[in-house]
């Protein structure tokens, strides 16, 4: 008998409900895969073709829950898309993944991205049970840096042409976070 689909699982936080993505999320996201800045560390090029961001809701709304799952970064009263984050590489045998996100530039330091990598993390150490989280920053991502040091992941070393965007190789430091080191912001009392 074939499985039901398991439902995507919403997160709700003070100002934020990550919810599965939608094909009317594209312009938003387009706000953030379009902006040079924005996409100076990424994974990717800049998009510079509306397409190119249909396609990669496209994959986030096809998420394998077992490899990968974005969430759309949604205001909670608006229900407007802000950004997104997602685990990916998941690796189930040693229940470790990766963790991935960018937030739309006309929101930056509003304490967005923080809210909404807490939540995921509770999510992923809670529900998922995962063990390991990893997350490869370029080392002159400041903000991305200064975030996941926020949240307690700590250094491991530095990966050397790591990435290949486009034509150029790109080094990665490697954070990592164990679930008995998790404790929420809140629980530390910073937010
Ligand atoms: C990294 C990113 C997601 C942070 O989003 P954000 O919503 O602005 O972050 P927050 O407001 O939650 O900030 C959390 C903390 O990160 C740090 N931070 C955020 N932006 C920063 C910046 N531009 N410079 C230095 N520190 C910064 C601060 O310590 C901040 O805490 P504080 O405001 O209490 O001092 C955002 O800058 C982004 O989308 N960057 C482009 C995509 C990207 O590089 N993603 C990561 C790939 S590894």
């Amino acid at each position: 008998m074939p499985k039901k689909p398991v439902p995507h699982p919403v997160l709700s936080t003070p100002r934020l409900r990550l919810r599965q993505f939608r094909t009317d999320d594209v312009d938003a996201m387009h706000a953030c895969f379009a902006d040079p800045d924005a996409m100076r560390f990424w994974n990717t090029p800049v998009h510079t073709r509306l397409i190119e961001t249909e396609r990669s809701v496209r994959n986030f709304i096809d998420c394998t829950p077992s490899y990968y799952r974005f969430w759309a970064v949604a205001d909670a009263e608006t229900d407007r898309c802000l950004g997104l984050v997602n685990y990916h590489d998941g690796h189930i045998r040693s229940r470790r993944a990766s963790i991935g996100y960018i937030i739309d530039p006309e929101h930056h330091r509003q304490g967005i991205a923080m809210e909404a990598v807490t939540a995921m993390l509770d999510f992923c150490f809670g529900e998922l049970g995962l063990h390991r989280l990893q997350a490869f920053i370029h080392p002159e991502n400041q903000a991305s840096l200064r975030l996941i040091e926020k949240l307690g992941f700590r250094r491991e070393g530095l990966l050397r042409d790591h990435l290949r965007v486009g034509e150029d190789w790109r080094d990665d430091a490697l954070y990592a976070l164990l679930t008995a080191e998790w404790r929420s912001p809140v629980q530390r009392g910073q937010r």
